[in-house]
């Protein structure tokens, strides 16, 4: 019996993947390695590239592995890409997943965890308080859109076929593996920490800050970071849930604290102790204001109990990785 983990060389993707790993199961990846790389996880771990729409590829990968629960990362994440591409976005998020969710009903998967994204919830009228999952979801992002496409597949499909699944809505995901063996390692990634460490550490030339004109206490946006490690331990908390009969569920997945931008910048200047420049410049498409979790219903479903909850601590693994990366070559795009 084994656990998929599609997308497992991918950044989260090869967290997961050592989390399983240290915890003595059985992991097989499905990677097609546009942002993966195979070397962020464990040797003697399957990785089979290709893709996860693809349905011959992953019947047999589900027969030859005997895989009983699937975790599905697979998918493209830059909001104002989603933007530019929109039909893109449809394709590899949602079409795709449909496909793959098909898989695993034919399969008899006991239990399916999607990478949902607060994304789903748009721009929320309220934002006083930690957002929770009963919001109503408006996407504001044909990413967003993407995956909340395949949450109402996935609920369906539980009603339909009995599929056992959780959907995990991540907000900021950050930070890297404490213990060193992986981190994000797109080059050209995104991502608010990994662009700053990068200037910190020489590696781009300069940051700057989408817009500071809104409705937060320093006009820049607010968001929820939360450490990688925290965010796979309660993937393998939910699975344990499903798998212990609990029904299917969706879940926020975050700390209920917000930073501005500005507060990141700081932190990463502090912990990197480089005082590199941040230019203010427009805002980007896409972005809602301000993203903190309520993650209540994910703490009383599955005890997860966060270890990593400081932003200094995200910054630094963080930053760690970033060196680890320099050293081995891999920093540039
Ligand atoms: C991230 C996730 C997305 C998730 C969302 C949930 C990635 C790539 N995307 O999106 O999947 O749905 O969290 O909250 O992880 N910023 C700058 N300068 C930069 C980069 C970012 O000012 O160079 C700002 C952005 O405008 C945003 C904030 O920093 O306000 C965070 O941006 P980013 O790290 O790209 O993540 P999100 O777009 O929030």
């Amino acid at each position: 019996m084994s656990i998929l983990v599609t997308g497992g060389c991918g950044y989260i993707g090869s967290h997961m993947t050592w989390n399983l790993h240290d915890a003595g199961k059985d992991v097989v990846i499905i990677d097609n390695l546009s942002t993966g790389f195979s070397w962020l996880v464990p040797d003697g771990v399957p990785v089979i590239e290709g893709d996860i729409g693809d349905a011959d590829l992953v019947a047999k990968v589900m027969r030859d592995h005997k895989v009983e629960a699937v975790i599905h990362f697979a998918g493209s994440i830059v909001v104002p890409d989603s933007v530019k591409d929109p039909l893109g976005y449809y394709f590899n998020n949602t079409v795709k997943s449909r496909s793959l969710i098909e898989n695993a009903v034919k399969a008899g998967v006991k239990a399916f965890i999607f990478s949902s994204t607060a994304a789903v919830y748009g721009n929320p009228a309220e934002t006083d308080k930690p957002l929770t999952e009963e919001l109503s979801l408006e996407p504001i992002s044909p990413y967003g859109t993407s995956k909340l496409m395949t949450e109402l597949m996935l609920r369906d499909s539980a009603v339909a076929y009995g599929l056992k699944y959780a959907a995990l809505r991540y907000f900021n995901v950050a930070g890297a593996d404490p213990a060193g063996r992986t981190g994000q390692s797109t080059p050209t990634a995104t991502h608010l920490i990994k662009v700053a460490n990068q200037v910190a550490l020489g590696q781009r030339d300069a940051l700057a800050i989408f817009g500071n004109d809104y409705p937060t206490p320093d006009g820049t946006c607010i968001r929820d970071y939360i450490h990688v490690s925290d965010l796979v331990a309660a993937h393998a908390l939910a699975l344990d849930a499903l798998l212990n009969g609990h029904e299917p569920f969706v879940a926020n997945c975050g700390y209920g604290k917000g930073y501005s931008v500005l507060e990141v910048v700081e932190a990463v200047r502090r912990v990197s102790d480089v005082n590199f420049e941040a230019a203010i410049v427009p805002r980007r498409d896409g972005d809602p204001a301000t993203l903190v979790a309520d993650s209540s219903r994910l703490r009383s479903i599955t005890g997860w109990l966060p270890q990593h909850d400081d932003l200094d601590l995200i910054v630094r693994t963080a930053l760690d990785w970033e060196r680890t990366l320099i050293e081995k070559g891999h920093n540039r795009a």
